[in-house]
């Protein structure tokens, strides 16, 4: 393996990670990936609906811009929204030039429509395959070039050093453990929506990074704020197969069992409203009317249309025996997104001299309370990008401060107790507890639930790694600790108990590990 300060390691593979590795490439570094699964394995491959950028006819970045900081409930980070809008579009030419296949109109790209756009302007390449495209484009630059790749290499500890980061790394079964020293880390590992017994994730995405940033001192903010897709398909043994929200942004509405439009009723965008209304719209009609689920209704739009622009989800219906020209689709809302994660300034820099991040696994501030649709394959890039240039060019950087801090001590454990079945329970737990709606008793007996199993998971020696269940532990304790503290509803935060937005919640809440006692 390569060494020093030129040679990052670069954790994860998905947008964020291989688009750091190429730019850090053409940027004179010898980066290595290192990822847990195969080099395409990622949530991004997943991503159906497509990436924001104001590129059309009749846009502009100052209408995106004011469409995430709408979006974001009062809580988006100006600088980093200006800077995702404004450099959308250069950051979609880069991935022109790496050469994905972004769908094209009588020769000019294609743009589609979602929630909460004011504009068309999300790009989509195979129809409804974008993230597949992304990713198997980037895949295919990375092996051309010399970059190493280490698949099946698990990040198992993060310490801070006085020579920099020193990152652990194991097989996934455990075994061979190594520590790399002297290289920058790049952290780049995504999402934690599998963390959620429903979910559009796919397994892998449990947000081991986060939990593994925190337990090494690094600041982390906003958890509470845990992203619910409206429409995933909802039919007994079936995965929580996404039904991207390009289908409302083609016409697609919502029915209930009565066959009753209901969407209007909750808001003037109806279909088109942000995620979050949208999400607990469904929820209310599903408690008001004892439904299992509610109908997406796509059968007015053209059957052609429909399985040009949504091949994905077709076949996916196909085998349910399913049409969407003719038939409604049976979805619930599920967990998708994490729009908090480990804080960073613009450049990357983490409260970690020597640690990087970007990507899901961040917190910027970028998406407020509540991320607007398809602007986070964007966000990998736009980030990456400066991640790439300081890692070419060090500068020194750090978040900036929370507007509020909680300190989290993570105990001295029994370390026996870390099977499977513990991380089923989790997944349990912050679907029923600290879910689309949420209350104060019941977020206190998630926590109190969770401290035990840390309790229980946790290596009873400090020097000892933790395992991956107890990592999972930790990353729902900072979710629904955050969530406890915060005693307001804003974005995709929702609190029954505090159904309105507080101004002296207008603060981004960050969470520390506590010292040592
Ligand atoms: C979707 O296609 O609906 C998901 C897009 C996103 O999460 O931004």
């Amino acid at each position: 393996m390569p060494r020093g300060p030129r040679a990052p390691l670069i954790i994860g593979s998905g947008i964020a990670g291989l688009y750091v590795a190429l730019r850090a490439r053409e940027l004179g570094l010898s980066p290595t990936i290192v990822t847990k699964s195969a080099i395409d394995e990622a949530n991004t491959r997943y991503a159906q609906g497509g990436i924001a950028a104001a590129v059309g006819p009749g846009d502009s970045v100052d209408l995106h811009l004011r469409d995430t900081l709408r979006a974001g409930a009062g809580l988006v980070d100006r600088s980093a929204a200006l800077r995702l809008t404004h450099e959308a579009p250069a950051r979609i030419a880069d991935l022109v030039r790496y050469g994905v296949p972004f769908d094209t109109v009588e020769g000019q790209i294609a743009l589609g429509r979602e929630a909460a756009h004011s504009r068309a302007r999300i790009l989509h390449a195979g129809g409804d395959a974008t993230g597949l495209q992304i990713e198997e484009t980037l895949k295919v630059r990375v092996l051309e070039s010399d970059i190493e790749v280490r698949e099946r290499a698990v990040l198992r500890r993060l310490t801070v050093e006085r020579t920099g980061i020193a990152a652990t790394l194991s097989r996934p079964d455990g075994s061979a453990v190594e520590v790399v020293r002297g290289r920058p880390v790049v952290l780049a590992t995504g999402g934690a929506g599998s963390l959620y017994r429903e979910s559009s994730n796919p397994a892998i995405a449990t947000g081991e990074g986060v939990a593994i940033a925190f337990r090494a001192g690094a600041r982390i903010a906003d958890m509470e704020f845990l992203q619910f897709h409206p429409t995933t398909f909802c039919r007994p043994g079936a995965p929580r197969f996404l039904l991207t929200e390009a289908l409302r942004g083609e016409g697609a509405v919502l029915r209930g069992d009565d066959g009753e439009r209901f969407m209007p009723r909750y808001d003037r965008a109806a279909e088109l409203a942000p995620r979050d209304v949208v999400t607990r719209a469904i929820q209310n009609e599903l408690v008001r009317t004892g439904a299992r689920c509610v109908y997406l209704d796509a059968t007015a739009l053209p059957a052609e249309r429909l399985f040009a622009r949504f091949p994905t989800v077709c076949r996916f219906l196909a085998g349910y025996d399913l049409d969407p020209s003719r038939d409604r689709i049976p979805v619930v809302p599920a967990a998708h997104y994490m729009i908090g994660g480990v804080a960073t300034d613009l450049e990357g820099h983490t409260s970690l001299r020597g640690l990087l991040a970007c990507g899901e696994v961040t917190s910027t501030g970028v998406h407020g309370a509540n991320r607007l649709a398809s602007n986070s394959l964007l966000e990998g890039l736009v980030f990456g990008e400066h991640v790439a240039r300081d890692l070419a060019r060090p500068r020194r950087g750090s978040p900036p401060a929370a507007g509020r801090l909680l300190a989290l001590p993570v105990p001295a454990g029994e370390g026996h107790g870390a099977d499977r079945s513990v991380t089923r329970e989790v997944r349990d737990i912050l679907w029923d507890r600290v879910g689309i709606v949420r209350e104060g008793s019941t977020l206190e007996r998630a926590v109190r639930r969770l401290n035990a199993l840390a309790l229980r998971c946790e290596p009873p020696d400090p020097g000892d790694l933790p395992g991956p269940v107890a990592n999972h532990v930790e990353l729902a304790r900072l979710i629904a600790t955050s969530a406890l503290a915060r005693t307001e509803s804003r974005g995709a935060h929702f609190r029954s108990d505090y159904p309105r937005s507080q101004a002296r919640w207008r603060l981004h809440l960050g969470i520390e590990r506590a010292p040592l006692p």
